[in-house]
């Protein structure tokens, strides 16, 4: 089966070029000068519009476990959302439980997505236990194409680690090149403010945002560099939110330490007027570490320009505003962490293209092809050029949307971007080669997506 997209403007990372491109079962075959002529099985209209690389979600929680409930979308759900929105890998989170092991829960993972999902999907796991035994299948896990490891600062008593065992974690990934992700608040300090709010009734959502300062986000990356500098072990601080946090991880790379940031959409897009919003409104946007003052959302930008700030990804994690936000009315500390993003990722990012705060090679570097590099995916995945996976997406740059909970195909009853308007949206989708969204709609199955076994960061030498 061969495919041939024509007239479009092929983005890179690298650059932009007009190009028709040739798919061949799943893979790009070639790139050919304009109008080349060629017969194909079937062939795509992408006059006026991108061929960039699907997009790549480095951060997402599918089906997880989190204060009592399951974030609300399935794998499959999830990814049929993601490929919507021009995703078309996704890596998830296995979470370890206290007790058990790191393999075991692999298979638990394994067990969830495979033959679940619409697009490929990777996993990182999160190490909640560091003892002998998981400190030792820890090489197991990355024999086993998972070599992302992350930990808590943050959430004592549930998945927090003590300096100590981030330390022991963190020589095991200098030993093997596995990377270590880091959840940076400090969560001691943390539990202590949220307590004391509750303790003068201070309950409503807005107090997350309250009970987690920035200044404990930022302090927790310094500390979360400093182990990594005592240890060499590469680290990689996940869903930055903070100027402080920014501010640690950019004077660690400009010393040459292999230290590399995050941030969200929602870090970008949202504030703490968000969390403020009256009638238990705020808890839709309660996730941690929390929405900030407005005045971060213009440094973040800037990170992401200096790449100082190297992926976006939306730490996707879908509560329902119904049934389980709801947990936590009267006790701002029971409701569960999470935001829905999965779906929107490339099109809040094209808009910050649209709004000259990064260029369209940096669109596509940030969303594709730095996550396929950082989590050993390239050149297969992030890029579009001959033999790579003909993971594919025909954007339209001037197409107008705008962002609905009544139109989004996440499993969750609200958006956090509802009423935004945007300029660009996804047109056709291709993942490994197959159609799986046009204008006809979801033409994807579930079980097309495989599990991605995946080599080491590729950008530690
Ligand atoms: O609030 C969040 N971010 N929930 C998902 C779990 C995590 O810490 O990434
Ligand atoms: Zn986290
Ligand atoms: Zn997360």
């Amino acid at each position: 089966m061969t495919i041939l997209i024509k007239g479009g403007t092929v983005v890179n990372a690298t650059g932009a070029v007009v190009a028709d491109v040739l798919v061949d079962g799943e893979k790009i075959a070639a790139l050919l000068a304009p109008g080349f002529p060629l017969d194909a099985d079937e062939v795509i209209d992408a006059s006026g519009k991108y061929v960039i690389p699907g997009g790549i979600d480095a951060h997402t929680h599918m089906e997880m476990p989190f204060g009592g409930t399951f974030s609300a979308d399935s794998f499959e759900t999830g990814t049929i959302a993601a490929a919507w929105g021009g995703t078309t890998t996704i890596i998830d989170f296995a979470v370890q439980v206290k007790g058990t092991s790191l393999l075991s829960t692999l298979d638990k993972w394994h067990g969830k997505a495979d033959g679940n999902c619409a697009v490929d999907y990777g996993f990182h796991m999160i190490v909640s236990d560091v003892n002998d035994t998981s400190l030792k299948e820890m090489e197991s896990c990355i024999d086993a194409g998972v070599n992302t490891f992350k930990m808590f600062m943050a959430y004592p008593g549930v998945f927090y680690a003590t300096d100590g065992e981030i330390l022991r974690a963190m020589q095991k990934a200098r030993e093997t090149g596995a990377t270590i992700m880091m959840h940076a608040e400090n969560g001691i300090a943390i539990d202590q403010l949220v307590a004391q709010a509750l303790a003068q009734g201070r309950t409503d959502p807005v107090e997350h945002g309250l009970t987690r300062p920035a200044e404990l986000e930022g302090e927790a990356t310094s500390r979360a560099i400093t182990l990594a500098k005592v240890t060499g072990s590469p680290l990689y601080i996940v869903h930055l939110s903070a100027a402080q946090a920014l501010d640690a991880v950019t004077k660690a790379r400009d010393t040459g330490q292999n230290v590399f940031a995050e941030t969200c959409p929602q870090y970008l897009y949202l504030s703490l007027e968000d969390l403020a919003k009256p009638d238990f409104e705020g808890s839709k946007y309660v996730a941690s570490p929390p929405l900030r003052p407005k005045e971060h959302q213009s440094e973040l930008w800037r990170g992401l320009r200096t790449n100082d700030l190297s992926v976006v990804s939306t730490d996707h994690c879908p509560f329902c505003f119904k049934d389980q936000k709801e947990m936590g009315r009267g006790d701002f500390s029971k409701i569960p962490n999470g935001m829905p993003g999965v779906e929107h990722r490339m099109d809040l990012l094209h808009q910050g293209v649209v709004k000259g705060e990064i260029t369209l090679e940096r669109w596509v570097e940030i969303c594709s092809t730095t996550p396929a590099r950082m989590f050993g995916l390239h050149p297969r995945k992030g890029i579009v050029a001959p033999g790579a996976d003909a993971d594919l997406v025909v954007y339209d740059p001037s197409a107008q949307q705008v962002i609905s909970a009544a139109t989004h195909h996440m499993n969750v009853d609200y958006s956090a971007y509802e009423g935004m308007e945007i300029t660009g949206k996804v047109d056709t989708v291709l993942s490994r080669g197959r159609v799986v969204v046009d204008s006809g709609g979801f033409r994807g199955a579930t079980g097309h997506g495989k599990f991605l076994s995946r080599e080491l960061n590729q950008y530690l030498v």
